[in-house]
């Protein structure tokens, strides 16, 4: 019983309880010296260090080098233990500091959150072999899109999904990118230039916000980024806010069922966990996309039932 208190970072915050849990202890295994020890419960009578130090140091030195010893080890392990077990207000999310190298040591329903991948790499997401490997033409295709629309591209990048949904839901419709580096905002912004492009919102979100109007919006577009929020259960409720009565999300993921796909684990996701993420929200699946050489299409839709 003393053992598990000692490890319940929450009771040592001031390492006191460490003390108290290590006075106990000793007690415990050198029972003849110190018959009186156990009765000097944290919830009793607690001896202070000085008490306990004085009565050790009347009945062996090396005793008390011993205590001392033990109280240094047990506050290391306290600091060793206690950003492991932190949790979040609501436990809702874990930390480990042993994690996969893309990772951020963040673990969400089992999934450890990937890394954002910044806008140093944001020439690979206009590598010209893309709509080969992906073939992005088709993925918009199913998403049918229509005219006057108002379409959320979530994490947009460059925008090399927003340009193109743009053009489609012509001048009545907008597309409102959003991204949290406001250098990839910059990189979407020349692009929309060059190509005479202006019913596309920029909108620099931040971690658990994207900053969208509420029930405005008919499709929510995630391409390859839901896997990088770091607060993916506060971003999908702002999502879910933002959709219109039956409003639409595509979760578009690189299929980690598959190990011939050849990306990073954690920037990939199963069918099966986006269902298990997704169900935390007021959302109903409508349909799984399979047929993309490396992408899954996951569509769900809001749902009118409150949850
Ligand atoms: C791999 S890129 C994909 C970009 C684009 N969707 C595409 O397919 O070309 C992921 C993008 O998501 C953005 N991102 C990550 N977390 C975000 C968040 N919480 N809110 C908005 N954007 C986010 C990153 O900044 C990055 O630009």
């Amino acid at each position: 019983m003393y053992r598990k208190k000692l490890r319940n970072p929450k009771q040592h915050r001031d390492g006191q309880g460490a003390v108290e849990n290590l006075k106990c202890q000793i007690s415990y295994s050198r029972s003849s010296v110190f018959a009186e020890l156990p009765r000097c419960s944290l919830l009793r009578h607690p001896l202070t260090v000085k008490a306990l130090l004085d009565r050790l140091r009347s009945n062996s030195p090396v005793l008390v080098l011993l205590c001392v010893l033990g109280m240094i080890l047990a506050a290391a392990n306290f600091q060793a233990q206690a950003p492991e077990q932190a949790p979040s207000q609501t436990n809702r999310y874990q930390y480990r500091s042993q994690h996969e190298r893309d990772g951020i040591g963040k673990f969400y329903m089992g999934r450890e959150i990937a890394q954002v991948m910044t806008y140093h790499g944001a020439n690979w997401l206009d590598r010209p072999e893309r709509q080969k490997e992906e073939d992005s033409d088709q993925l918009i295709e199913f998403l049918a899109v229509k005219p006057g629309e108002i379409i959320a591209d979530m994490g947009a990048g460059t925008g090399y999904f927003s340009i193109p949904l743009a053009q489609l839901v012509g001048p009545h419709g907008r597309v409102l990118a959003v991204d949290i580096q406001q250098e990839m905002l910059d990189i979407l912004k020349a692009q929309m230039k060059e190509r005479g492009v202006s019913n596309v919102d920029l909108i620099l979100g931040n971690a658990t916000d994207p900053h969208l109007p509420d029930k405005a919006v008919d499709l929510v577009l995630m391409v390859d980024v839901y896997h990088e929020f770091s607060h993916p259960w506060e971003m999908m409720q702002k999502i879910c806010e933002a959709l219109k009565p039956g409003g639409r999300v595509a979760l578009v993921e690189y299929r980690a069922e598959d190990p011939s796909v050849p990306i990073k684990r954690l920037h990939k996701m199963t069918e099966g966990q986006v269902m298990k993420e997704m169900a935390e929200h007021p959302l109903f699946w409508q349909e799984t996309i399979n047929i993309l050489p490396r992408q899954h299409v996951i569509i769900f839709q809001q749902s009118t039932v409150p949850q």
